[in-house]
């Protein structure tokens, strides 16, 4: 009898605690995927996936992202019951939670700005009351080679030529050097590290100057390569009496300019010129080809904006703009503060139909028609304009695209070296919002190389905080939608 009566008891105290795991789920946490490639520059989101969700985000789960490899472990990022931790100096300002996604199971980190040294081991960690579980992701950052620049020069001593290709990017890359019959030629290269701990490898060759042949360089990773013909590549010797450097000098400049000139020419009827699939950056000649991208800017902007600018400024004029401008705080501004200094990025954002548009065309126009007018644009020698109401693609291709440059590369590429090096250009960005992530990478990274260039960049309050934050140097003005 009393045996009995304790039987009952144990059965019903031991039966929850032994059925209890199998009531409740496991608690699991799965990852997206196993391992992300992304871009030096660029954004990368890792997901990992965890079960049961959680009923109130902001009261029961707790998730910390860590990155535990190559070196120490550190935390990279934590939300406790809604709280955010801020992480470590390395992530500041780059590193999100995608919050919006807890609610159905996702513990998705965003990672901005990329660097090569985010690269290794995350783990994700999720609590929740069910439980807790972790997941292990790795992550590897690249950076695509630059364009190769190269180089020509005679040796001091003998009749040699140096050749030298030179180009950045992660990881290292070896340098191919081939003839014009494809034979492998052996050539010395090096390389270092770049403050951002991607590498700038040099690759250099020596030949003769009686040469005749071609002779690519190809860095491997990424298939850049660059060519050089010779003789006709070889530069001029240096001679020592100074008339004759003048007469030869001037002779180069104007042979330069007026080959330059016929090739624009040719290329706009339409004429097949025999081009080399490659990216190449040729160092001498730049102001030759500075002074013909102006005149190809201002012939094309003046066509394609002349009839529209002249409608716009008689719907909202240069009397009307100074009252509509302001600063950050609400102060009005000066015209001039439009155009933002050397090396910065400015922004103007108003509302849609504030007028924004409208400001880039009377930008373009006075620029085009050389105007004094309060703009303050006289000293500007290049100026380049970027309808972003629907890009898709890289920055340059984009521009390629616009300007409907057929012939791609060439051109292409020296609009990149003249706006990367000269600090009277002006990139004017025209109804930006971010989104695109290609074309987002690659402004990211112009953004990053350009030396000098000003960049003003046009959008709607809210549209490109990653921009601002990151590039935001030259401040903001505002553009109000109502008249004063
Ligand atoms: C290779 O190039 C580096 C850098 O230009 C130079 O210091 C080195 O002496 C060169 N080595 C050879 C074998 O030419
Ligand atoms: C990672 O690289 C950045 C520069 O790209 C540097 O400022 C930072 O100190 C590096 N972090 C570590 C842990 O080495
Ligand atoms: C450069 O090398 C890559 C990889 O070896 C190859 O695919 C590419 O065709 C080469 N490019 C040129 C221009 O030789």
């Amino acid at each position: 009898m009393t045996h009995e009566v304790s039987m009952d008891w144990t059965i019903f105290v031991i039966l929850p605690v032994v059925f209890q795991p199998s009531l409740s789920v496991l608690f699991t946490v799965e990852a997206e995927r196993n391992m992300y490639e992304s871009q030096f520059g660029g954004d990368v989101v890792m997901g990992c996936r965890f079960q049961p969700k959680s009923s109130d985000p902001s009261a029961d789960l707790k998730v910390t992202w860590h990155w535990i490899k190559p070196e120490s472990d550190r935390e990279v990022y934590q939300m406790n019951n809604g709280a955010e931790r801020s992480a470590s100096p390395e992530y500041q300002g780059r590193v999100r939670l995608l919050t919006e996604e807890l609610r159905e199971g996702w513990a998705k980190l965003k990672l901005s700005r990329l660097r090569i040294n985010d690269s290794g081991t995350y783990q994700c960690l999720v609590e929740t009351a069910e439980g807790a579980d972790y997941k292990t992701i790795a992550l590897s950052v690249v950076a695509p080679y630059t364009a190769v620049t190269k180089r020509l020069e005679r040796t001091a001593e003998g009749d040699g030529v140096l050749l030298t290709c030179q180009s950045e990017g992660y990881p290292k890359s070896s340098v191919v050097w081939q003839d014009e019959n494809l034979q492998r030629l052996r050539a010395n290269t090096t390389s270092e590290p770049t403050p951002d701990q991607r590498y700038k490898v040099t690759s250099q060759m020596r030949v003769s100057s009686s040469d005749r042949d071609r002779y690519t360089c190809n860095f491997t990773n990424d298939g850049r390569s660059a060519t050089f013909r010779l003789p006709e590549e070889i530069p001029v010797p240096q001679k020592k009496n100074n008339a004759l450097i003048v007469i030869l000098s001037i002779g180069v400049v104007v042979a330069v300019v007026s080959v330059a000139v016929l090739m624009y020419l040719r290329r706009k009827k339409g004429v097949q010129i025999d081009k080399d699939n490659e990216e190449e950056r040729t160092i001498p000649n730049e102001d030759a080809m500075e002074e013909n991208l102006r005149v190809f800017l201002k012939k094309h902007y003046s066509q394609f904006f002349g009839e529209d600018v002249g409608r716009s400024w008689g719907a909202f004029g240069l009397e009307e703009l100074p009252h509509k401008l302001q600063n950050n705080e609400g102060q009005a501004v000066k015209l001039e503060a439009l155009l933002p200094e050397a090396g910065e990025t400015l922004f103007l954002e108003g509302p849609p139909g504030s007028g924004k548009t409208t400001v880039a065309h009377i930008l373009i126009s006075s620029w085009t028609e050389g105007s004094t007018s309060p703009l303050g644009l006289s000293s500007l020698r290049l100026l380049l304009h970027v309808d972003c109401s629907a890009v898709e693609r890289d920055l340059f291709q984009e521009v390629a695209t616009q300007l409907s440059l057929t012939e791609k590369t060439s051109m292409e590429d020296e609009l990149r070296t003249a706006f990367t090096r000269s600090s009277e250009a002006l990139l004017l960005l025209d109804g930006y919002r971010e989104g695109n992530h290609v074309f987002d990478v690659s402004l990211q990274r112009f953004l990053r190389d350009r030396g000098g260039c000003r960049v003003l960049v046009t959008a709607c309050p809210g549209h490109c905080p990653t921009l601002r934050e990151a590039f935001g140097t030259g401040g903001v003005l505002k553009l109000q939608a109502q008249t004063v």
